[in-house]
């Protein structure tokens, strides 16, 4: 990664000022949306907000605007706060379901207060993010809304198993789709739609931001496992420890070579026990299905970057081609 205070390098001098002008003026916007009449609701809506982020979809909000006649417009802005807030509220709530502790490098608010304020909080949020939708005016509420069922479809199917006869990995993808593919499709939409950009271009961009949406979800699942040290500010092992399949559980639990028997007996059952937990990271580590979950990230990535075809060249669509080798390469 380079010097630059964005999430993606980015070639273009004067692309790049423009982009960080803009995300500072959106963290601005993103802290007075946290703020309510009640200072303990502002206190607990503003807690995961301000403890950091990539702030990857308002980026992407941002850099799809670009391909646009008018990347200036004031609902590009509002937009990139819309997919921030409706992400955050997402954290809330997912916190709760994994009972995870640690997030953005600090407490999360479940761990830090309770379930109750933690979904309240996350609703709090969402209803934040509903009011600067309607804003945007009846096709953006449209999309959001749908956007969000998908969301909440995602998180849901995840935790019941594929149906009778259901391929788990076909299961697994879905849920990776509905859970942050949406958003972030809708992030790329949103930026190309309201910055005026035609018909085909926010079809393209947001198919684009769908597959990157999805191959960022597999990088992070991919993450969990193969991070020794806590640099993503969240705890490793988790879905390991809920007994959350990932896309190299999945292609490890596909082997039928004998020497598995060990790993595929740890897996699929959540591993509460420590000894145990270490033990089927260790495996996994270093089995060849991490090298194979790896390449089919890069594959999605390859996938998402020929949707670009559709604009010019510049230094726009190298960004985003960027972008989506810096979400494959994440767990490279
Ligand atoms: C976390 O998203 C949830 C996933 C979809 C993996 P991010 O990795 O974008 O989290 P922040 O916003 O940087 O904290
Ligand atoms: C997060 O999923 C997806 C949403 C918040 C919708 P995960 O549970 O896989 O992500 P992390 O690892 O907690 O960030
Ligand atoms: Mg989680
Ligand atoms: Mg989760």
């Amino acid at each position: 990664m380079t010097d630059s205070p964005l999430a993606l390098p980015v070639v273009d001098a004067a692309l790049e000022q423009r982009l960080v002008g803009r995300l500072t003026r959106i963290e601005e916007l993103l802290e007075g949306h946290c703020r309510s009449r009640t200072p303990y609701v502002t206190r607990a809506a503003t807690h995961l907000m301000m403890a950091g982020g990539k702030r990857f979809r308002p980026l992407l909000v941002l850099l799809a605007s670009e391909v646009g006649p008018h990347p200036e417009a004031d609902e590009v802005e509002t937009a990139a706060c819309v997919v921030e807030l409706t992400h955050v509220a997402s954290l809330y709530h997912d916190d709760v379901m994994d009972e995870a502790a640690l997030r953005r490098g600090a407490d999360t608010a479940n761990a830090r207060w309770d379930n109750h304020v933690a979904i309240l909080a996350g609703d709090f949020l969402f209803g934040r993010s509903s009011e600067l939708t309607a804003d945007l005016g009846p096709d953006a509420v449209r999309i959001q809304a749908r956007t969000f069922t998908r969301l909440v479809e995602g998180q849901i199917l995840e935790t019941v198993k594929p149906e009778p006869g259901e391929d788990p990995l076909a299961h697994y993808l879905e849920v990776v789709a509905g859970k942050t593919g949406s958003l972030i499709a809708t992030s790329a939409r949103y930026g190309a739609m309201f910055a005026g950009a035609r018909e085909e271009v926010v079809e393209a961009l947001s198919a684009y931001g769908e597959i990157v949406g999805s191959a960022f979800q597999l990088s992070d699942d991919i993450l969990d496992i193969a991070s020794e040290s806590d640099t993503s500010g969240k705890t490793p092992g988790t879905d390991l420890r809920e007994g959350v399949p990932t896309l190299p559980v999945l292609m490890a639990q596909a082997s039928t070579d004998p020497a598995d028997a060990r790993l595929l007996e740890l897996l699929g059952r959540p591993l509460t026990d420590d000894a145990e937990h270490a033990e089927a990271l260790a495996l996994l580590r270093a089995h060849p299905a991490m090298v194979q979950a790896r390449d089919y990230v890069l594959g999605q990535a390859a996938q998402a970057k020929k949707l670009l075809e559709v604009l010019d060249p510049g230094p726009v669509r190298e960004a985003l081609e960027s972008f989506a080798d810096i979400v494959a390469n994440r767990s490279a």
